[in-house]
């Protein structure tokens, strides 16, 4: 259980960071739900009740891991988790990438997670205690075409993350990927507005419940245990 911890969730407006939310406050937590769209997330607010809070930003934007911290402290009095969900797929065959998105997905999916991670890291390290979990993908380890830029900088996310882990020992501060298959959400809709079959249509994919189940286990360890990795298949993936 989670009672009296507080989390903050990013990309929490759709899939699964709108289902951690939920888990998270289930189990007791207070959440901070974070991401753009305002309207989405006060519906959120009012599903969870009064246990949560949400703050509308855009992570692009470089002041926005400071920002969160502060509006977590100033709401809740401290920060027990962070869960570094939000991310944009863009699928980035060389021949048709459009190289306008490059610097937002470095913007979203790794810039913005190691600012969060480092700020959030030096706060839970001086209290004594705290939860990381970055959201990776089983993509990170797959040499697919067209996921060159998306699994190139999970991977490297995946990196930095695991060496946070290894500076952070002993600390109080456990940190953490999950690392999702595919799971039906929203995250494929740009590939659909292009008339691409989105990857949840090639097989029966998970659903976002299925990754927020992982993320509390991830966040419920206690003791000298730390679920530090963990992948999270569909049943029918073949690799
Ligand atoms: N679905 C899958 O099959 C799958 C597989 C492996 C890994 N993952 C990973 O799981 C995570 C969540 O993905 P999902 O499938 O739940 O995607 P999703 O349904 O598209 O949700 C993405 C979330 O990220 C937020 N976001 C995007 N850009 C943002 C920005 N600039 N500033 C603030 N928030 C931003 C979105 O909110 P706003 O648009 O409101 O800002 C939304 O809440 C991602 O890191 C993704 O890479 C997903």
């Amino acid at each position: 259980m989670l009672d009296g911890k507080v989390a903050v969730v990013t990309g929490a407006s759709a899939g699964i960071g709108a289902a951690t939310a939920h888990i998270l406050a289930s189990a007791g937590a207070r959440v901070l739900l974070v991401a753009r769209r305002q309207d989405r997330l006060e519906t959120l607010q009012q599903e969870i009740g009064d246990a949560a809070q949400f703050m509308a930003l855009n992570l692009s934007d470089p002041s926005s891991a400071s920002a969160l911290l502060d509006h977590a402290l100033a709401a809740f009095g401290k920060v027990d988790i962070l869960v570094n969900n939000a991310g944009i797929l863009r699928t980035s065959h060389h021949d048709d990438f459009d190289l306008d998105e490059l610097d937002r997905m470095i913007a979203v999916n790794y810039s913005a997670v190691v600012r969060a991670s480092i700020l959030f890291a030096r706060h839970m390290k001086a209290q004594g205690v705290g939860q990381i979990v970055n959201v990776s993908s089983i993509g990170a380890g797959i040499a697919a075409a067209g996921t060159g830029i998306y699994g190139g900088l999970k991977l490297a996310l995946e990196r930095f993350t695991e060496v946070l882990r290894v500076e952070l020992a002993g600390s109080g501060v456990r940190v953490g990927l999950v690392s999702p298959g595919t799971t039906s959400t929203e995250i494929f809709e740009d590939m659909k507005s292009r008339g691409q079959p989105g990857w949840d249509e090639f097989l029966p994919a998970m659903q976002a419940g299925d990754i927020a189940r992982a993320i509390r286990f991830m966040c419920e360890q206690t003791g000298n245990a730390n679920a530090a990795r963990m992948h999270i298949y569909a049943t029918s993936e073949t690799f």
